[in-house]
């Protein structure tokens, strides 16, 4: 049976290119993985105070992540770093202290931008996160999506082939990575 996926996108914006990535990811891993995404943004802010009464979206999330397999974060950069919504899903997942949902699971990480440089400084701070939440990353192939405006066709969500091609390969390595473990 294909291995249960955890797909975080890490913008919240409704014509993301990160989530049309993550969406083509998901069909390209089709039959091979079972990617679902996780919504993520409408998760209160993280706050310890709330740990012994935690609001039912932590507890909903936090069932997520600990059913899943395996986890794919697909995420844009911010101000060179991870996106808010992104960190708060992170620290939900990591809490209550002793019973955090991330460890073990191992996990991709691709970043994508409309810039030439797709992302790499948030692709590596995301890997510092889940370093210390437990979570081992496949190392290579690294996704660095850039110029993420100019690689969809006509219809606005079909990736152009050198773009398919790469992710196709990136999704089969995924799969030998989660199969590992
Ligand atoms: C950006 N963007 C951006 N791009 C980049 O390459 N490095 C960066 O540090 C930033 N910083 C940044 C901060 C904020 C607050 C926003 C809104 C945007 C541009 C970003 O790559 C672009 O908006 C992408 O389209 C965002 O990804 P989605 O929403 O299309 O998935």
């Amino acid at each position: 049976m294909a291995k249960k996926i955890a797909v975080l996108v890490g913008s919240l914006r409704k014509e993301s290119y990160n989530r049309r990535i993550a969406n083509e990811m998901i069909r390209l891993a089709d039959g091979k993985l079972d990617m679902e995404i996780v919504e993520i943004g409408h998760l209160p802010l993280y706050n310890e105070d709330l740990d012994h009464n935690p609001p039912q979206e932590w507890i909903d999330f936090r069932d997520e992540i600990k059913s899943a397999d395996g986890i794919l974060v697909v995420s844009p950069e911010y101000n060179r770093t991870i996106p808010g919504a992104l960190k708060n899903a992170i620290d939900v997942g990591s809490r209550p202290y002793g019973s955090s949902a991330w460890p073990g699971k191992p996990g991709a990480v691709v970043t994508s931008s409309v810039s030439a440089l797709g992302g790499l400084a948030a692709n590596h701070h995301i890997r510092q996160a889940f370093v210390f939440v437990d979570v081992p990353l496949m190392q290579q192939p690294e996704a660095y999506i850039g110029n993420a405006s100019q690689l969809f066709k006509h219809d606005g969500n079909t990736l152009v082939e050198d773009t398919q091609t790469f992710l196709q390969s990136f999704v089969d390595a995924f799969q030998q990575w989660v199969e590992k473990f």
